[in-house]
């Protein structure tokens, strides 16, 4: 892996990702974001919903770079199926940070720039097909004041950095606002982390993960 000027960082498939310095973590897998991100959250995650609801509503813990966000998008147009995506994140990343990264290009779907540069706590429909509520927020904090989701892209850092927050209460509280057959995926497959969603009513699917990563889970709400 390459590195460039700032916290940006090359991974092996060509796609950026960014270093905290704070948690000592990158956000995404240094073996390929994108490739990450399309198999976790793309391929397991919202795929498989295509065909089971008229409208698909996405939580993402942890907005980051919003490379989940534009790959939801892009899914979004080409199936012409409506989405809404509230994705929650603590720790903005700067607009020029956002302006590094080389997703637009690579992924084939403009509007990352729409993505970071939207208002905070307020829809905003940035296609007849995708509309984003972002907000600013610790997870622990927010609330969904009743919206039920599909899918949770779970995409916090490691447990080994933010242990708080893959324990069975804040998959508990993260339950809640899951639909009863909706998923979790995540890339964190964890035995402990398996054992906290199961305690937080998921059933546990291992999958084959993306390259450079053996499994990855998909919790299924009961
Ligand atoms: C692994 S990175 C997410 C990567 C992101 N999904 C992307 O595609 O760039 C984890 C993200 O969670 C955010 N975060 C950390 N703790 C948080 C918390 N308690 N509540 C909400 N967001 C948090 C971080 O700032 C970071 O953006």
């Amino acid at each position: 892996m390459d590195s460039l000027p700032s916290r940006l960082f090359l991974t092996e498939d060509g796609s950026h990702t960014l270093y905290d310095p704070g948690f000592d973590q990158h956000y995404h897998s240094i073996h390929g974001s994108l490739q990450e991100s399309r198999r976790i959250f793309i391929e397991l995650g919202i795929d498989p919903f295509l065909d089971k609801a008229d409208e698909i509503r996405i939580f993402e813990m942890g907005l980051g770079t919003g490379l989940n966000a534009l790959l939801t998008w892009q899914w979004a147009e080409q199936h012409r199926k409506p989405v809404e995506y509230v994705g929650i994140e603590a720790y903005p990343i700067s607009d020029a940070e956002a302006e590094q990264l080389n997703y637009g290009a690579l992924v084939g779907q403009d509007g990352l720039a729409s993505v970071h540069q939207a208002a905070w706590g307020t829809p905003i429909h940035l296609s007849p097909y995708f509309t984003l509520v972002k907000h600013q927020t610790l997870l622990q904090h927010f609330s969904a004041e009743g919206t039920l989701f599909d899918v949770i892209y779970y995409d916090a850092f490691a447990p080994r950095v933010q242990p708080e927050l893959w324990t069975a209460e804040t998959f508990a509280q993260v339950a809640a606002f899951t639909k009863t057959g909706g998923y979790l995926v995540t890339y964190c497959a964890k035995s402990d982390v398996q054992r906290a969603l199961r305690s937080a009513g998921f059933r546990v699917e291992k999958h084959p993960g993306p390259w450079g990563k053996r499994h990855v889970l998909r919790g299924v709400k009961e």
